[in-house]
């Protein structure tokens, strides 16, 4: 079971532009079933966090299903609207959601969606083991960070899928 934070970015480390739209992302061709694809990664995951303004996105631009299967933890200090899903929200400290996360994802692994402040708290709880990017050729200059931490990663490896450049990123110590 590993924790991985897997999201695609523009080449800057923008997960999201300043509005919010992923318009810079949802158009490009990739294919869910290649190297390093959405498919595979969504089926060894047994449970996923994400912060609030994720949740709203997902609220805003779905058809009107929740699209998991899995527990999913959302991180907010409001009364959010709930689905038809197994969603908890949360306030409480991210490493003890992450413990409740792994007892609950049953050995499968724990997706982290963002925002990248989100996965940078389970970072600094020792909580963080994988970083998935999906790079895409584009720079936002300015919007949601990947990441807006200092951390080490090992380059674990590398594909090209469709437009994107895609690393997978193992944290070091
Ligand atoms: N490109 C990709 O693959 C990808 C992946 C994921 C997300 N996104 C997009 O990137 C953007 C991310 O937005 P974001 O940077 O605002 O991050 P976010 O993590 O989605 O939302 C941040 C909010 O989460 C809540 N939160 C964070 N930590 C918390 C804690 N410890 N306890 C309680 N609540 C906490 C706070 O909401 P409250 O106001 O409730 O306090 C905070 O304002 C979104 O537009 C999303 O759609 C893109």
């Amino acid at each position: 079971m590993a924790t991985i934070y897997y999201a695609a970015s523009s080449l800057d480390g923008f997960i999201a532009d300043p509005d919010n739209s992923l318009s810079w992302l949802l158009t490009r061709d990739v294919d869910a079933s290649g190297p390093m694809g959405y498919d595979a990664f969504i089926a060894s995951v047994g449970a996923l966090a994400m912060g609030a303004t994720t949740y709203q996105w997902l609220l805003d631009h779905d058809d009107g299903r929740w699209p998991y299967a899995m527990p999913c933890w959302v991180f907010t200090h409001r009364d959010l609207l709930g689905r038809d899903g197994d969603i908890r929200f949360t306030s409480a400290d991210p490493a003890a959601v992450h413990a409740e996360m792994a007892e609950a994802a049953d050995e499968q692994n724990i997706w982290l969606v963002g925002g990248g402040d989100l996965v940078g708290q389970f970072a600094d709880a020792g909580c963080l083991d994988e970083v998935w990017v999906q790079y895409a050729p584009v720079t936002l200059g300015s919007g949601a960070p990947l990441l807006p931490r200092r951390i080490e990663f090992r380059l674990e490896e590398l594909a090209k899928n469709g437009e994107f450049a895609c690393a997978r990123l193992a944290v070091v110590g």
